[in-house]
């Protein structure tokens, strides 16, 4: 094959962002924005990589030259380099490679923009020599992602594979949530961007300051991770956001919010919300609501739109990974 073409979806993490990464379970849906990238084969021997999300380069012998983005443009790219070179070491092959990625999905927000672009990348390079295996694919995308942010739980490149609602965590793996009824999610945007890696970091360093506290913390965020496992395929939408507030406050200990989220989750709830909270690593990047309706997931993002911010409504995708 010539044109190898993926695409796979950005993410949400309803309950426990940040206590994934040290065992505890997380709830996490992907939805409907997607980044494709679409591979060729070259003659050359270098890795070309082109995108819309302001970076691209080229890699030649391990150099890397910018093409477009500056000196951030390698900390954008190198996971999905990684993600290519692991393909061409599985695959056997010594092809040169050129990826142009294409996003739907606001970059640096804590939606998974960064995981959907490596399970992207993996499959369609992997397209290019046969049929991608999902399980594989996801594996390779967890080590490139990892290139940013080495201790990644895995779970943002485990929903963007298979895609739906799910419950994750590092030990058990996933296992699928039905939901009665539709969840109804807005999207409101600090427009103020972060590393995962640097956030992930600093509460490593609360979690080791206060070693007791976390735990106490890790514990609730468990309990209330377990509860909504229960009330999301009962349908029961107004417990669901009652444990989407009690998430957030723990998020807020841990030092994870930010004035302007803060502001969100005010407007969003004086709006009607069922509960809110950031989604993610925090630090600024997105807040997410749970709506009752769509009419009134609908009356929320205008009154966020009112107030200066982005907003935009989601569903949840069930495809995850399309090749
Ligand atoms: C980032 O979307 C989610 C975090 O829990 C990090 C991770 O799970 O690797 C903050």
């Amino acid at each position: 094959m010539t044109l190898g073409k993926a695409s796979a979806p950005a993410k949400v993490i309803l309950f426990g962002e940040h206590f994934v990464v040290y065992g505890n379970p997380a709830i996490l849906a992907s939805i409907s924005r997607r980044i494709t990238v679409a591979a060729h084969m070259t003659s050359e021997s270098k890795i070309v990589i082109d995108s819309d999300i302001g970076a691209a380069g080229e890699y030649s012998s391990s150099a890397f030259k910018p093409i477009k983005g500056g000196k951030n443009a390698k900390e954008i790219l190198d996971p999905l380099h990684n993600a290519i070179e692991q393909v061409l070491a599985a695959r056997n092959e010594k092809t040169g490679i050129k990826v142009d990625v294409f996003s739907k999905v606001p970059h640096g927000l804590g939606l998974g923009s960064s995981a959907a672009s490596c399970v992207a990348t993996v499959a369609a390079v992997d397209s290019l020599f046969g049929k991608p295996d999902r399980q594989k694919v996801c594996e390779q995308a967890i080590e490139s992602e990892r290139i940013v942010h080495k201790n990644s739980s895995g779970a943002d490149c485990y929903i963007s594979t298979f895609g739906g609602l799910i419950h994750y965590s590092k030990l058990a793996g996933f296992t699928k949530i039905e939901s009665k009824s539709p969840l109804s999610i807005v999207i409101g945007s600090t427009g103020v961007r972060h590393s995962t890696g640097d956030l992930v970091a600093s509460v490593k360093k609360f979690k080791d300051r206060n070693e007791v506290l976390f735990d106490d913390l890790a514990k609730r965020a468990r309990d209330i991770c377990m509860q909504a496992v229960a009330a999301i395929p009962s349908g029961k939408k107004e417990k669901v956001g009652e444990l989407l507030s009690e998430n957030q406050a723990l998020l807020r200990q841990i030092g994870v919010s930010h004035e302007k989220a803060d502001d969100l989750i005010d407007i969003c709830n004086k709006a009607g919300a069922l509960g809110s909270k950031i989604t993610g690593a925090g630090g600024g990047g997105a807040v997410i609501a749970l709506a009752a309706t769509k009419q009134d997931s609908a009356k929320i993002g205008a009154k966020i739109k009112a107030q200066g911010y982005e907003s935009f409504e989601v569903e949840i995708d069930f495809k995850g990974l399309v090749v």
